[in-house]
Parts: structure tokens; C-alpha cells; sequence
């Protein structure tokens, strides 16, 4: 991994591309995939369909500096990622339960595909334990899986990524979390790192 990790995102509904455009706003390379391919295409001209303080702007910027891009499908974010948020829907499951199969889908799509090394990190909302369920879909013991969840409204998005009262990172293996924690750190706010479980 070079000095300044190349940021892929999952999945740019609001967290993602609210975690998308702020990673970009903060000086990281990042490469953001979404299924939807009209949405990309709008996104391509820095077209938002959220409303959102902040988030054109930004979106632009990134854009514009060329730091910034959006692919169809998660495939290519596997490829040219250092560090990828899994930012997909977890809604909920007719038994109350957290429905992972959107996250397990694209953990399938990349895994095969991740750069040698690479940190997978679920920012969806998820239970507690689902890193092991995205390892044990990517099977892939160079592959590490780190949990940091969003807190952010909608609405106060970007303010919320940005001045977050804390940021909670967690994740078996240290070393992964403290690369995940790094990204953060020109952010001042209360880093928190934890185990996974
Ligand atoms: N919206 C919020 O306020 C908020 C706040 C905190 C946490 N969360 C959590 O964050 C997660 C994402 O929520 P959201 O509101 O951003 O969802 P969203 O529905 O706005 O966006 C999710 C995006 O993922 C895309 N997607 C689905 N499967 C994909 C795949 N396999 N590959 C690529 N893209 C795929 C969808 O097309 C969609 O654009 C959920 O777990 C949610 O509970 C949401």
C-alpha cells in the first residue's frame, strides 16, 4: 500500500457517496461503484439526487481535481482499491433482523478481485460479527475486514462525516484498523479503536 491509500466505495446512496466525497475532499483518490447505472451517469456530471448541505460541492470538487470518479458495479472498486467501504443497504428482515445479502453480494463481486493486501470495511449498518461474515465470503487470508460504522443523518450528511463527535473503527487485526483510523485523522474528533466483536 503506497503512503496515501487509494479510497474504493461500495454502494453511493448517502452514506456512500457522502463517505465517498468527503474521503475526496480530504485529499484521498477515490473510486466510487453503485449497481444503478443511471445514477452513475448523473453522478458523472456531478448531478446529486439527494439533497443534501454541502454534498454538490463537494462532489464537484473531487470531480474536478480528478480525485474523484464514478464506475458501474463494484468490480472495478475491488480492483483499484486499497481500502473499500461496503456502504450497501442492510434493511430490515421480516424477523427484525439485519438482511445481509446486499453486503454479501458485493463482497462476492470484489473478493476475487481485491488488491493484494487490501482492508474491506463495512460502514453499513450491520450487527456486531458481520466481518466475519464478509471474510468468510472473500475467503482470502491476505484480505482484512474492519467495521466502522456510520453515524451520519440524513440531511446534515456532510457536517456529520466531517465533525463526527467520534469515529469507532474495529477489527481483529490491529494493524488494519489503525490504517482504517488514519483516515481520519486530519479530522478532529475522538478516534476509537476496538476489536471486532
Ligand atoms: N441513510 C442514513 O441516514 C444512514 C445513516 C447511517 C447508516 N446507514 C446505513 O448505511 C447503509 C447504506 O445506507 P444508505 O442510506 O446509504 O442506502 P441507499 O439505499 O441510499 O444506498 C445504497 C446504494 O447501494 C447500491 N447497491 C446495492 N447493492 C450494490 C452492489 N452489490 N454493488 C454496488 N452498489 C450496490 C444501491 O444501488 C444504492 O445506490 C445501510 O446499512 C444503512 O442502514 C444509513
Amino acid at each position: 500500500m503506497s503512503d496515501k491509500p487509494v479510497i474504493g466505495v461500495v454502494g453511493v446512496g448517502y452514506v456512500g457517496l457522502t463517505t465517498g466525497a468527503c474521503l475526496s475532499h480530504l485529499g484521498y483518490t477515490v473510486v466510487c461503484g453503485d449497481v444503478d447505472e443511471e445514477k452513475i451517469n448523473r453522478l458523472r456530471k456531478g448531478e446529486i439526487s439527494i439533497v443534501e448541505k454541502g454534498l454538490t460541492e463537494i462532489v464537484n470538487e473531487g470531480i474536478t481535481a480528478g480525485r474523484l470518479e464514478f464506475v458501474v458495479g463494484a468490480t472495478e472498486v475491488g480492483e483499484r482499491s486499497d481500502i473499500v467501504f461496503l456502504c450497501v443497504p442492510t434493511p430490515e428482515d421480516r424477523d427484525g433482523s439485519a438482511d445481509l445479502s446486499f453486503i454479501e453480494a458485493a463482497s462476492a463481486e470484489i473478493g476475487p478481485v481485491l488488491c493484494e493486501g487490501a482492508i474491506v470495511v463495512n460502514k453499513s449498518t450491520v450487527p456486531v460479527g458481520t466481518t466475519i461474515v464478509v471474510d468468510e465470503v472473500i475467503q482470502r487470508a491476505d484480505i482484512k475486514v474492519v467495521s466502522n460504522p456510520e453515524f451520519l443523518r440524513e440531511g446534515t450528511a456532510v457536517n456529520d462525516f466531517l465533525h463526527p463527535d467520534r469515529v469507532v473503527v474495529g477489527a481483529d487485526d490491529r494493524g488494519a484498523a489503525e490504517k482504517v483510523a488514519e483516515l481520519y485523522s486530519s479530522i478532529e474528533t475522538e478516534i476509537i479503536i476496538t476489536d471486532a466483536s
